[in-house]
């Protein structure tokens, strides 16, 4: 399988902050249809897309802050054809897994529909910064980060008129199973993303 290069984000696109601020919504409903490319790539990029290039001196920057900039947090896209990787500095998805997880992205009955997700998953393989001084503190880490994510997601879902919810009811041991995830590998939430029915 392959890797997926994204059509480039619509930078340009205009809606106002404050009205992101004030549609942002949880909608558990969404027609069945795919979401195009252009949509799934303008969702990624305004996740943790890359705003700022890596230097000589410093690492890239994303659209969320970081503890560290430690970028701790992975996004998979969840298409019909499998689930592959965000790679923000390339801006294209990396091709991980070719089964169908769609239908497993949340345990309630609502959303086994899904016609498009993100999973969340902590990389602790990453031993930078302040997990390496204090190793209690990495949930706080995970979950920050992610959240910061999902907002973005969010924003841009009220921005475009798309239904979207993060979820903490997932079977994450089945969902890291079929990826094929290690230990290091850690599941914080998953999110799904359709047109509103
Ligand atoms: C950390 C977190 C986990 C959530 N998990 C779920 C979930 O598993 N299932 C679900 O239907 N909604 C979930 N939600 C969505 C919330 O139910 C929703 O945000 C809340 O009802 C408020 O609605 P609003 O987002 O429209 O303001 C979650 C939200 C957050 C922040």
């Amino acid at each position: 399988m392959k890797d997926i290069i994204l059509p480039q984000p619509e930078l340009n696109r205009e809606f106002p902050l404050m009205k992101s601020l004030q549609l942002r919504r949880t909608k558990r409903k969404w027609k069945k249809e795919l979401l195009p490319l252009q949509e799934i790539s303008n969702i990624l990029w305004s996740g943790c897309g890359e705003t700022l290039k890596a230097t000589i001196r410093s690492k890239n920057r994303r659209t969320v802050p970081s503890a560290c900039n430690s970028q701790l947090v992975d996004v998979y896209a969840c298409l019909e054809r499998g689930v592959y990787k965000y790679l923000s500095s390339e801006h294209k998805l990396e091709f991980v897994s070719d089964v169908d997880v769609r239908s497993i992205l949340g345990t309630q009955k609502m959303m086994k529909s899904a016609p498009f997700g993100l999973i969340y998953v902590c990389d602790f393989s990453k031993r930078t910064g302040i997990i390496k001084s204090d190793e209690s503190k990495k949930m706080f880490l995970a979950g920050t980060e992610t959240g910061f994510i999902s907002q973005n997601v969010y924003l841009y879902c009220a921005s475009s008129n798309l239904s979207t919810v993060l979820i903490a009811m997932v079977d994450r041991d089945r969902l890291a199973e079929v990826l094929g995830l290690n230990e290091l590998k850690v599941i914080t939430y998953t999110q799904i993303v359709g047109e509103v029915q």
